[in-house]
């Protein structure tokens, strides 16, 4: 794929293993926060390069032709609204959030889920932008390159829109995951509970090197 100018509307770890990635793989990445100058973007810029840039929510909406959405759940509205519809709308945004709800002493679990979904809930707060589901449903240590004894993981990914998948699909590939679509953005009440399945195994094991892989024959010869 051509390399584009990409936003990343958050500082935490997700956004920067991404956007390292999508650096190193010939993309130009602006890192958006709620206050311009945020240390932790700033640190980021310094480590990545030339290709890395910094500044507010809106900066980065406005700077990429693909924006990432990688905020904590509870301040992902506020995000959106900072970064403004207006410079999101027609553009393929990629949302990697997991709409968790931390309680102590227990593993996470999802604030919406089975008639809903973060993913639904980010495409109702960005009507006219192209929303894709992806890279929620492994850890961020994995998000790029992912190294694995048998061979790569599986990235599912979903959204309403061909074209904007096409393109989410194409980032993937070039950060060595083969993709499987499973449809429109309501496949997000799949892909968000998926998350949970693997920190929960990640808890009981207490190891974070775990990724999903869907097995297929060559040949369809049994029906389910
Ligand atoms: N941890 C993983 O391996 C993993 C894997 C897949 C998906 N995810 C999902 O990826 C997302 C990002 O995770 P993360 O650990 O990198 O970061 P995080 O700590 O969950 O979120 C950090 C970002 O959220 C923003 N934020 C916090 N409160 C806000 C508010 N009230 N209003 C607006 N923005 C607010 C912060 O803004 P400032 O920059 O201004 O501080 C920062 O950019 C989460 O939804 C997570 O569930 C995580």
């Amino acid at each position: 794929m051509r390399n584009m100018r990409i936003g990343i509307l958050g500082t935490g770890e997700v956004g920067q293993a991404l956007g390292r990635g999508l650096v190193s793989v010939g993309h130009e990445v602006r890192m958006g926060s709620r206050e311009a100058g945020n240390e932790k973007a700033q640190a980021w810029v310094s480590k990545t390069g030339e290709r890395a840039s910094a500044g507010t929510f809106a900066d980065a909406a406005a700077f990429g032709e693909i924006v990432f959405v990688a905020t904590i759940w509870s301040g992902t509205e506020n995000a959106l609204s900072l970064a403004g519809a207006k410079d999101l709308s027609g553009k393929v945004v990629v949302d990697v959030t997991n709409p968790l709800v931390s309680t102590p002493d227990a593993p996470p679990s999802l604030a919406l889920g089975n008639t809903d979904s973060g993913g639904e809930q980010v495409q109702r707060w960005l009507p006219e932008s192209r929303v894709v589901k992806a890279f929620n449903i492994v850890g961020k240590a994995h998000m790029f390159h992912p190294d694995f004894p048998g061979g790569p993981p599986d990235m599912f990914i979903c959204g309403n829109d061909a074209a904007a998948k096409k393109t989410v699909t194409e980032i993937c590939e070039s950060f060595g995951w083969p993709v499987i679509d499973i449809g429109g953005i309501e496949g997000s009440r799949l892909l968000e509970p998926l998350c949970i399945l693997w920190v929960l195994y990640g808890v009981r094991t207490n190891s974070w090197n775990h990724a999903f892989k869907l097995l297929r024959k060559s040949s369809i010869d049994q029906s389910p």
